[in-house]
C-alpha cells in the first residue's frame, strides 16, 4: 500500500511543478504594470499602459471648458484619437450620420472667429474640429436624431480631450441659425452637411477646475 502510494505521488509530481508554474506565472503577470490596449491606431492597436490612462468617472468629472491655451500645436495623431472617440459614440438606429471637419491650420481658425459670435477662443487654439450631421444619413422615421447623435459625439471628443490632457471648449452652432448658415458659407458644405458645434481645443494655459453641479434636489427617486 505504501509503495502504490509512493509511485502514485511520484507519477503526480509533473503535474503537481507544472500546476505550480502556471499559477506563478500568472500571479506574475498580474502583479506587473499590465498593458492595455486602449487607442486604435490605423487598424492597429496602440498599447497604453494602464497607470496612464486616467479611469472614466475621473475624466467625465475633471471635464471642464477650456477656452486659453498655449502656442503648443495638437497633433494629427492627437486630433485622430479625438475623431475615433467621437465616432464612438452612440445613435439612434446606428446611422451614424456625422461628418466631420478637422483643422489644425491657425490662420483658418482665426479667420473662422469672424463668423463665430462666441468662438473668439479659437484665436487661440491650435485646432478644432467642426461636428456635423449629415442629413442624407439620417433616419427617416425620426430626421431631428442626427441633433442628439452629434451632440453625443461632441461629449465624446470633450472627455476624450481631457483624458489626453488637452483642453477644449464646445462652441454652440446648431440651432442658431445664423451661426449654422454662416458656417456653412464660409466653410462651402454641401446642402446635407449641417455643423452642430465647433470644438476648439489646445494645450491648457493654466489650470482651470471643473464646475460642482451636484444637486440631490434635481433628482426625483422613484424606489422600492
Ligand atoms: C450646446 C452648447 C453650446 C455652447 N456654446 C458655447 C459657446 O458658443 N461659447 C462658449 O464659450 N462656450 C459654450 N459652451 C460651453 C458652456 O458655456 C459650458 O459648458 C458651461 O458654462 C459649463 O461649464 P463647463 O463646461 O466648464 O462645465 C456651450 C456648451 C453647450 C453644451
Amino acid at each position: 500500500m505504501k509503495k502504490m502510494n509512493f509511485m502514485l505521488i511520484n507519477n503526480l509530481k509533473p503535474l503537481f511543478i507544472s500546476g505550480f508554474m502556471i499559477i506563478g506565472l500568472v500571479f506574475f503577470v498580474s502583479c506587473n504594470d499590465v498593458e492595455t490596449e486602449k487607442v486604435q491606431d490605423e487598424g492597429e492597436l496602440v498599447s497604453v499602459a494602464e497607470s496612464d490612462i486616467p479611469d472614466a468617472l475621473t475624466v467625465i468629472h475633471n471635464r471642464k471648458s477650456v477656452r486659453q491655451y498655449t502656442d503648443e500645436q495638437v497633433s494629427k495623431e492627437q486630433l485622430e484619437i479625438l475623431l475615433k472617440a467621437g465616432m464612438a459614440a452612440p445613435t439612434a438606429g446606428n446611422r451614424q450620420p456625422w461628418y466631420f471637419i478637422a483643422i489644425d491650420d491657425k490662420n483658418k481658425l482665426q479667420y473662422l472667429t469672424e463668423y463665430l459670435q462666441y468662438g473668439q477662443m479659437l484665436n487661440e487654439a491650435s485646432a478644432a474640429i467642426v461636428v456635423c450631421g449629415d442629413l442624407s444619413k439620417v433616419n427617416i422615421d425620426g430626421p431631428e436624431y442626427w441633433v442628439q447623435d452629434c451632440s453625443a459625439v461632441t461629449q465624446n471628443i470633450l472627455l476624450a480631450v481631457e483624458a489626453i490632457g488637452l483642453g477644449a471648449v464646445w462652441i454652440g452652432v446648431y440651432p442658431s441659425m445664423q451661426r449654422t448658415e454662416d458656417l456653412i458659407k464660409v466653410l462651402e458644405l454641401p446642402e446635407n452637411i449641417i455643423p452642430l458645434s465647433v470644438i476648439s481645443i489646445g494645450y491648457p494655459d493654466g489650470e482651470q477646475q471643473p464646475k460642482d453641479k451636484w444637486d440631490a434636489d434635481k433628482i426625483m427617486w422613484i424606489s422600492k
